[in-house]
């Protein structure tokens, strides 16, 4: 896992906000004081998640509202679906975002 610092200021009120980490379009959420990183893509259709908003600790796909929940990724019964969760962590230096690498990868290294 490769950890990547978040280069942009984080606000302290919950949000829920897109941000790039390594490249990478990262769904930032926070809710209830707690911090989640997770897809930004919905996989039912391609929905933009951080367009979303927070339900009972899911996070709600504003396209067709399938949720998904913010700790584990699964998605609600009947969905069978879920979404990558991202760690996040707070460093001295501010917030990591802990990225698998690709699988080519970790073959070649
Ligand atoms: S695209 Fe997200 S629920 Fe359909």
């Amino acid at each position: 896992m490769k950890w990547i610092k978040v280069d942009v200021e984080l606000p302290r009120e919950d949000f829920i906000k897109m941000i790039k980490v390594g490249g990478k379009k990262i769904c930032i959420v926070k809710h209830q004081n707690k911090l989640h990183a997770l897809a930004n893509n919905c996989p039912h259709a391609g929905g933009i998640l951080s367009g979303g908003w927070c339900k009972n600790g899911n996070i709600v796909c504003p396209l067709h509202r399938y949720e998904y929940n913010l700790e584990t990724g699964k998605g609600l019964l009947g969905q069978n679906d879920y979404i990558d969760i991202y760690p996040i962590e707070q460093r001295e230096d501010g917030f990591y975002v802990g990225l698998q690498e690709g699988f080519w990868k970790r073959l070649f290294s």
